[in-house]
């Protein structure tokens, strides 16, 4: 037969690269790439210039109907729209709570991209899905889960603590959320209150119930939003616990939110996005104990585990609930499996078509073993409390936030408007050094200036750099205060 008019035979097949163009098309790449990681050291920490100009670059650019050059569209790339903003792949971010980046993810995006197997149905890929179930029990059995346990990857932490909001609306609440509430700590992350908004339920469903001192939860004053809630005829649901606020790196009392939790009939959900992998140490495995509790907990492994933004985690203790909240049959997809180990993730989550998360867990880790992880994460620890020591010790400044895990808040000592303005001096002076770049945030009604170190790049020579900074700047400033 041939082909109707109009249809030729010899196709432009320009989209269908062949080995070979792939292999130089990446080698390309992999020069680009290698240069950056090679200097990854010596880049500011951040640049606060040019951000403009770089969108520009790209701002309404027309679609373009002809090929361009690749050196052309790399150069655009590796010079002008990637040095701006925050280097958060450099060992000098110390900001937020860093994420990672770990190279051989980004080789296993490569694999899977090019692969593209469908990993939403388990039939449709039973290896490479089983790669995701098998990395998602591993981080079951870390957080000493039991086997009636599963998860699945999410693109972080956010969506996998709105999953966990819905899970626990679904399996408390049924289809009626009218009345439900739900409770976090003042220091609880954001995206737990948007998680519950976008789960269906109003501002005033969300109780923030105040912290202690050190930044924990107030279990009794927990206790007693509950009581006053259910006096009222409303009906509490769910308590998030945080392992590690992203303000303070503050670990609530798991086992004592767990208890409350148990007497009142609510889903425990605990926030683990920061701190959850700190469980690979002996130290974390004490600050995190209880969470083997929760019926849900959320995992970043793009913070603790190092890997590059998009790599977040939902696991609950029964893989039910995540089944009876999220399965949906539809006449053209084919058989589900059933039982625990043959997980269809489209079943268990809210996507259907999505990337295979799981191999860019599951490389790194079997290229690296676990415990270069766990030696890494023990080394941020020790990092953060030596940091916190010497600032302690600087007359002038305030340990505002001991560090519970890998993050400390400080301060330059003292009340009024004037020391607001020498730490908002501080900040600019630290950070205009661009060898480091930090995050404030406000504790108590006060400006505080926060390191969290947990980049894998981050080590001991930039960290005693950076609170050589702090005491020289804190120095400086100070003596620009006016005598009392
Ligand atoms: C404690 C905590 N929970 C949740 C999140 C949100 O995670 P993601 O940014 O991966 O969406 C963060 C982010 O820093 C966090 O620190």
């Amino acid at each position: 037969m041939d082909p109707p008019d109009g249809l030729p035979i010899d196709a432009d097949r320009c989209l269908e690269l062949s080995g070979e163009r792939f292999g130089a098309l990446l080698a390309r790449v992999g020069r680009r790439l290698g240069a950056y990681l090679d200097t990854l050291e010596s880049q500011p920490a951040w640049h606060p210039d040019g951000g403009d100009e770089a969108a520009r670059a790209v701002a309404g650019a027309p679609l373009p109907e002809g090929a361009a050059d690749v050196e052309q569209a790399l150069d655009l790339l590796f010079e002008r729209l990637v040095p701006t903003g925050f280097q958060t792949a450099g060992p000098g971010y110390l900001a937020f709570i860093p994420g990672g980046g770990l190279p051989e993810a980004a080789v296993a995006d490569l694999i899977s991209g090019v692969l593209n197997r469908y990993v939403g149905v388990w039939a449709a890929a039973p290896g490479l899905a089983q790669l995701e179930t098998t990395v998602v029990r591993w981080f079951c059995d870390l957080m000493g889960y039991p086997p009636t346990s599963g998860g699945f990857l999410t693109p972080g932490g956010s969506l996998a603590n709105w999953s966990a909001v819905v899970t626990a609306r679904r399996c408390r609440l049924g289809d009626e959320t009218a009345g439900g509430v739900l409770y976090a700590s003042d220091q609880a992350h954001h995206s737990v209150v948007k998680a519950a908004l976008l789960a269906g339920f109003a501002p005033e469903q969300v109780r923030r119930v105040p912290s202690d001192d050190a930044f924990r939860m107030r279990v009794d004053a927990l206790t007693e939003a509950i009581a006053t809630d259910r006096a009222a005829g409303l009906r509490p649901f769910l308590v998030c616990a945080t392992a590690g606020t992203t303000n303070t790196g503050a670990v609530d009392d798991l086992n004592a939110v767990a208890d409350v939790a148990l007497t009142d009939g609510l889903w425990l959900h605990i926030d683990a996005a920061y701190g959850g992998f700190f469980t690979l140490t002996e130290r974390g495995t004490t600050a995190l104990a209880g969470i083997e509790r929760a019926d849900s907990v959320t995992l970043d492994p793009h913070k603790g585990l190092f890997l590059p933004y998009g790599t977040g985690c939902l696991l609950t203790r029964d893989l039910a609930d995540l089944r009876r909240t999220h399965s949906i049959a539809a006449d053209y997809m084919p058989a589900m499996q059933d039982g625990q180990e043959r997980v269809d993730f489209c079943e268990i989550s809210p996507e259907l078509s999505r990337d295979c998360r799981g191999l860019r867990v599951w490389l790194p880790i079997v290229l690296h073993g676990i415990g270069p992880f766990r030696e890494n994460l023990d080394e941020k620890l020790d990092l953060a409390r030596w940091a916190a020591d010497a600032l302690g010790a600087v007359e002038g400044i305030e340990l505002v936030a001991a560090p519970q895990l890998s993050l400390l808040a400080f301060r330059i000592a003292g009340e009024g408007e004037d020391t607001e303005r020498l730490n908002r001096a501080l900040l600019e002076r630290v950070n205009a050094r661009r060898r480091f770049y930090i995050t404030p945030t406000i504790l108590g009604g006060r400006f505080t200036l926060r390191i969290c170190v947990l980049s894998f790049r981050t080590h001991f020579e930039r960290v005693r750099e950076c609170v050589e900074a702090v005491v020289e700047e804190t120095a400086a400033l100070l003596k620009q205060r006016p005598a009392p």
